[in-house]
């Protein structure tokens, strides 16, 4: 045992709180969370309120500046957002340096750092200006990437977006469109889009979330952060647990398999999880889950789908579950995740989409919150401490004489 008192000596006291599940980080005055009560508001509003009567672009100025926006000030935003879709000719012919099965969420990775590259004047986070023009740039360019991305690997050619469109719909477009074919965006499609995307803005301080501020604590440009957020979204713990949700279900099949994962679930000796069930935060039910559940029904409906296997499983998944002591007792409800992958599934992304559909709503919850702690005085760089518990001092010794 390594006496570590005396490294100590001269820093005050510490607090050793491993997955800061019991620290603050910052004070913050744009998302809230009540897990007990399953309570979600951004802003102040119930994410029930904003799913059901907004939309997404009215949420991201929402969640930017503070307040909702008047008419006026909506249909400017709008514009100003439209204006920004495109995305330099460079960044077409960068696309081809990736081999053509890249995930696309190293793509994305790779590509909103370098945006950076493009935007020089984008990177000065001094000047207010220019914060607000890299915000406007991200929450722009992310759709148009992102369906680069998803183009590149299948090998078909990139669609440009098409400004007129609303935000959702430009998207399906860019994503879904070929040559030589007229594509129209389906509305119910695009308000459910939408609504996926108002869902996954903002949750206060996440790991991704807690990255890009970590990142740019240091002065780092909003793209260098926002890559850093979308890197950490990348782990299956995180933005990854709607593929494997989706995985899950389909490996279940049918409803007389359910009782036997659920045992798995419950065994102590087994390391089986439920996907898109339990949450660090909400020991209720989680409210996106509610919305994303109706919106499920909603997608399926209109695609003739609403016999879908996978959905009849999920539903009577989650109908065990919350009458199972163990669940109950764990306050285990389904998280967001545990419908977002039937849905997705069935407007035709494959699952390698699915967390960088994730990145792409959150994009604008990060650049809140990174405006926020550049503009809050009292922000210093992040830096957490650590409890040392290696070697105490000892000198060094030469090769010849190391056993
Ligand atoms: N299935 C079965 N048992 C579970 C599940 C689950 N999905 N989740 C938690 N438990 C049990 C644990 O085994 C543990 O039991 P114990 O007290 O007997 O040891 C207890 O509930 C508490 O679990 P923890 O892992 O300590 O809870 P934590 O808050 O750290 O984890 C997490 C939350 C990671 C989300 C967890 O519930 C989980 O792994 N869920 C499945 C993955 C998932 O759906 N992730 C998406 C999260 S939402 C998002 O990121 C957008």
């Amino acid at each position: 045992v390594v006496d570590i008192a005396p490294l100590y000596k001269h820093s005050g006291m510490f607090t050793y709180d491993p997955g800061f599940t019991s620290t603050a980080s910052c004070e913050s005055q744009i998302t809230y969370i009540d897990g007990d009560e399953g309570v979600l508001l951004y802003r102040g509003y119930p994410i029930e309120q904003l799913a059901e009567h907004g939309d997404f672009l009215e949420t991201c100025y929402l969640l930017l500046y503070g307040e909702l926006p008047t008419p006026a000030q909506k249909a400017d935003f709008d514009y100003r957002v439209g204006r920004h879709t495109m995305v330099h000719e460079q960044m077409a012919r960068f696309f081809q340096g990736f081999r053509r099965d890249a995930h696309p969420m190293s793509v994305m990775v790779a590509s909103v750092g370098a945006l950076s590259a493009f935007y020089h004047d984008s990177t000065d986070i001094s000047d207010p200006h220019q914060r607000m023009i890299s915000s406007m740039r991200l929450i722009a360019k992310m759709p148009t990437l992102a369906a680069m991305a998803y183009k590149y690997t299948i090998g078909q050619p990139f669609v440009y977006p098409q400004n007129n469109l609303d935000y959702p719909s430009n998207f399906l477009r860019m994503c879904f469109s070929v040559p030589c074919e007229e594509y129209k965006p389906n509305p119910i499609l695009a308000r459910a889009l939408d609504r996926i995307f108002i869902l996954h803005a903002d949750h206060e301080q996440n790991a991704s979330t807690s990255t890009v501020r970590l990142a740019g604590s240091s002065g780092a440009n909003p793209f260098a952060c926002i890559a850093a957020g979308i890197a950490c979204l990348w782990g299956p713990a995180h933005g990854g647990a709607n593929e494997a949700a989706l995985k899950m279900l389909q490996e279940i099949g049918t409803v007389d398999r359910i009782p036997a994962y659920i045992a798995k679930a419950k065994d102590k000796n087994d390391p089986f999880r439920l996907m898109g069930f339990g949450h660090r935060v909400y020991k209720n039910y989680d409210p996106r889950a509610k919305i994303m559940q109706r919106t499920t029904h909603e997608v399926l409906n209109e695609l003739g789908h609403k016999d879908d296997p996978l959905l009849e499983v999920a539903l009577e998944l989650e109908r065990i579950a919350l009458h199972d002591e163990y669940f109950i007792e764990k306050k285990l409800y389904p998280n967001i995740d545990f419908y977002s992958g039937i849905t997705l599934k069935a407007m035709g992304f494959p699952t390698s989409m699915f967390t960088v559909l994730f990145a792409l709503a959150r994009t604008v919850g990060w650049i809140a919150q990174w405006k926020e702690m550049i503009e809050d005085p009292s922000q210093k760089i992040g830096r957490p401490r650590q409890l040392y518990t290696g070697a105490t001092r000892r000198d060094y010794v030469s090769p010849a004489q190391r056993r």
